[in-house]
């Protein structure tokens, strides 16, 4: 039975020949880290690895990384019609949106343009939402509701115009991608307005404040 010093010892050597072999011998024996094999536990504090987990492959990591920025940046490449958009929706959104986007189980998506500075605003796609991206990104991670992540780009691009056509932004014979997406102009675009109170802004204070 070795004595704990005996143990602390050998932990310590099998750390450095873990280390080396990360230096020396590339990416070939660098990952997966091995366990400690003492079994008494290793890493945390030290920084040597735990050996649990697995480094997340490019594959795994591209499909959470699908966020679309509002000026389309990261629109995957693709395209859709309205007309393909239209077989889309009633087969997999009408259901709960409405034949005519007019709301049921999920929200209303078309209609209540100019309905934002009254007293009983309708809040919408189309009469909210400052960019036609967004729209893009929320349906592929989210819709339809029960299969979300399910439908293509393509069919994502197509949904979009479809959703976008039955809000008077696009014509009948829209085809929208990756490029033709981003420069549609939404209604309320400009109705958005920074917060004036001086404390949200993103300045910390770091002497004299408020002087
Ligand atoms: C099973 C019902 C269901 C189906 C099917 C469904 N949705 Fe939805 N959808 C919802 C619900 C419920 C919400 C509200 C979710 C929330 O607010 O968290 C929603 C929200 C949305 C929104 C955001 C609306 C807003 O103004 O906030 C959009 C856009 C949308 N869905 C599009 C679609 C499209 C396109 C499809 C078909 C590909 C689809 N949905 C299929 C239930 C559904």
């Amino acid at each position: 039975m070795p004595t704990s010093d005996a143990l602390a010892a050998l932990r310590i050597i099998s750390r450095f020949a873990l280390a080396s072999c990360v230096a020396l011998c590339g990416q070939a024996l660098a990952a997966p880290p091995l366990a400690d094999p003492s079994g008494a536990g290793s890493g945390g504090p030290s920084g040597v690895p735990l050996g649990i987990g697995q480094p997340a492959s490019p594959a795994q990591i591209a499909s959470w990384d699908i966020d679309v920025a509002p000026d389309g940046r990261s629109l995957p490449p693709g395209s859709g019609s309205v007309a393909q958009g239209l077989d889309i929706y009633r087969g997999q959104c009408a259901g709960c949106h409405g034949e005519h986007g007019q709301g049921g189980v999920g929200e209303k998506l078309a209609g209540g343009q100019g309905t934002l500075a009254t007293a009983a605003p309708v809040k919408t796609v189309g009469s909210y939402w400052p960019y036609a991206t967004t729209l893009f990104d929320y349906i592929r991670r989210a819709m339809p509701m029960n299969a979300p992540q399910s439908l293509s780009a393509d069919q994502v691009y197509a949904v979009s115009a479809y959703v976008l056509y039955l809000n008077g932004i696009v014509p009948q014979d829209a085809v929208l991608g990756a490029t033709t997406l981003p420069a549609i102009r939404m209604p309320n675009r400009d109705g958005f307005s920074g917060d004036p109170r001086p404390d949200v802004l993103d300045q910390a204070c770091m002497s004299a404040c408020g002087k």
